[in-house]
């Protein structure tokens, strides 16, 4: 992420715009000890938990969690890139950024990017202009005209026409033989067993695949008649990954942004209907499934998200399976549910523009739906159809981040159920404690890691203090896997730049709950009165809780070894237990004398 710019760069534009001064803009903010506080932005509280350092340039949430520098806040707040806001904050500031240089590996990629996306960008310009100018084009604008996708719409997404035959666009390229073998590679042109290409796209519709940088990433194409496939969509290529893509997002993020919600359809042409009947905060899937990094690319724009679906059975569980992923990605979606055997294309002309944005206001959250079909599925006169309920939802339940919206939906299973609350509530905090809460471990200071926890703490803190865990090379034998690669990437920082400079980890870090973590340990008010003893009373703790999850291993060893009767491998057991033992002893009296 940091590499579109120069670290030298990011540093300046974070000094100059002062973390203190660019939230000041957006959340009155009143000076307590060395901190600023104020009502956090990102979730609803009364008393301020959210927490701004002037001197290390980050802020810190209490009770939500978020975390990070001045370019996190922004991207955040308002929705932007990262690039989109160091550019923000530099011309703001009067900070030159300088051209990127890239490595020679990273520029062979980009040029070979720019090539296709080139060759993709000329070829969306001949099918525009065949379907609007030429001869051949005429059977595909009437039945544009007969689906009702008018001009405007058709030029908004650059949308063209393959004509019937094998080498329209093997011929327009041909003019430029170099562009032959990059037409191969995105699939435009398909080479013939003996000699020669034909194109891919025959008498077809065709709808390039726009991605939100304005670049052509590939190709869909609907048949114009009844030849099968109906659909043909670019193969995936360096460029084009259907998983990863949306169509319509150039168009849509702009508006998605200002409605503050997104509308997620299936198809090519219920996103055109739509955008023909002024309808412009849509995206389409491109035939797959709705996948994580559609979510994450969408939540750049908007947390609000709306997935319409067909009300069969097919539709309904495309739907529920992707409640996990939704969730798992902090976002609560709605569901609009269309009558059966209509998609929004069909809908839409029904029920006319009026008609479908009432079906999009009183859409339901997903989870309620969710809740509702488990319901109608399972029998619940029977104790079996009740437990099935139960442990369908409980789990999904346990991944809903806000308490309140949590509590709310098992209080609501609970007597759509009659069911007593704390049936569910149990089942509730099992699934949880083997779940989510070992994933958040932002939060979690229970015994065995909290001295991990200090040690990462130290490291950020006092930079004096490195060498020596450096030296014990605790860090690889912490327990606790996510400080474990925290504390890893710490001391890779420090070695390489002989400081560990808290604002540009956090830059670094891609992962939220990462970032959460080191904002919160760095502005944890009990500050830490005797460093050198803490250090050595961790790297001691860190130790004999190792001893102890390797005595346990030692036992069943043992254990086993006698119901073997297997008197050589007890005996060097019961060896290696002694030798644990005397260790422990050891770190026993380094702590005592430690603390004595
Ligand atoms: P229309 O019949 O033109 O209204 O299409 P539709 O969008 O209603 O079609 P449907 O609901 O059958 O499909 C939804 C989406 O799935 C399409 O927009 C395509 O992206 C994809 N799709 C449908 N049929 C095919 C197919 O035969 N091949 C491929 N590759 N994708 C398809
Ligand atoms: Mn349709």
């Amino acid at each position: 992420m940091a590499g579109y710019f120069r670290e030298g760069t990011i540093a300046e534009v974070r000094e100059r715009a002062n973390i203190v001064d660019v939230i000041s803009n957006y959340v009155s903010l009143q000076k307590v000890g060395k901190n600023y506080k104020g009502l956090c932005p990102f979730h609803s509280e009364k008393t301020p938990s959210f927490t701004v350092n002037e001197e290390r340039q980050i802020f810190h949430c209490f009770g939500c969690g978020t975390g990070g520098d001045v370019f996190r806040f922004l991207m955040k707040m308002d929705h932007l890139s990262f690039p989109d806001v160091v550019r923000g904050l530099a011309e703001k500031h009067g900070v030159n950024i300088p051209r990127i240089k890239l490595s020679d590996a990273d520029q062979k990629i980009f040029l070979r990017r720019e090539k296709l996306f080139d060759l993709n960008n000329l070829v969306s310009g001949y099918y525009h202009n065949v379907l609007i100018n030429e001869d051949g084009g005429e059977k595909a604008r009437e039945y544009l005209k007969n689906r009702g996708i008018g001009d405007h719409t058709i030029v908004l997404h650059r949308m063209g026409y393959a004509r019937d035959g094998w080498d329209g666009l093997l011929n327009f390229l041909s003019k430029k033989g170099f562009l032959l073998p990059l037409a191969e590679e995105v699939g435009l042109i398909i080479r013939k067993k003996v000699k020669g290409f034909y194109d891919r796209f025959r008498g077809r519709i065709i709808f390039p695949i726009i991605d939100s940088h304005d670049k052509v990433i590939g190709f869909g194409g609907r048949s114009l008649g009844d030849t099968p496939p109906k659909y043909l969509n670019s193969p995936e290529s360096f460029i084009y990954n259907k998983r990863n893509s949306l169509y319509g997002l150039n168009v849509a993020k702009d508006f998605i942004r200002s409605a503050d919600n997104v509308i997620i359809v299936e198809g090519y042409f219920d996103l055109l209907s739509l955008n023909e009947c002024g309808i412009k905060n849509v995206v389409a899937l491109l035939g797959t499934a709705i996948t994580q990094n559609h979510i994450t690319a969408l939540k750049r724009y908007t947390k609000n998200m709306i997935i319409t679906f067909d009300a069969d059975e097919a539709g309904k569980k495309a739907a529920i399976r992707s409640l996990n992923i939704f969730l798992n990605l902090d976002i609560s979606p709605k569901i609009a549910t269309l009558p059966s055997g209509l998609d929004p294309d069909s809908l839409i002309k029904e029920v006319g523009e009026e008609g479908f944005k009432k079906i999009i206001t009183s859409s339901t959250p997903l989870m309620e739906f969710v809740i509702e079909e488990s319901i109608r599925k399972n029998d619940l006169s029977s104790v079996e159809g009740k437990k099935n309920v139960i442990q369908e939802i409980v789990p999904i339940l346990t991944k809903i981040d806000n308490k309140i919206e949590r509590d709310l939906y098992a209080q609501e299973v609970s007597s759509r159920l009659g069911v007593r609350e704390d049936t569910i509530f149990k089942q509730f905090s099992s699934d949880r404690k083997e779940g989510v809460d070992l994933q958040r471990q932002g939060v979690r200071l229970m015994g065995e890691d909290l001295a991990e926890r200090i040690l990462l703490q130290l490291i950020l803190l006092k930079d004096k203090v490195i060498h020596r865990i450096q030296e014990e090379g605790i860090i690889g034998e912490f327990s606790n896997k996510h400080y474990r690669e925290i504390g890893l990437l710490l001391l890779s920082v420090f070695n390489r730049d002989g400081k560990v400079d808290s604002g540009k980890v956090i830059s670094l870090l891609e992962d939220e709950d990462s970032r959460s973590l080191i904002s919160q340990l760095l502005l944890e008010e009990e500050s830490i009165i005797d460093f050198q003893k803490t250090l050595e009373n961790c790297i001691c703790k860190v130790r004999m809780n190792k001893i102890k999850a390797e005595r346990k291993i030692i036992a069943l060893k043992i254990k086993e070894a006698q119901e073997r009767k297997d008197e050589a491998y007890l005996r060097e057991c019961i060896i290696s237990r002694q030798n644990l033992l005397n260790k422990e002893r050891d770190y026993k009296q380094a702590f005592s004398h430690l603390n004595g």
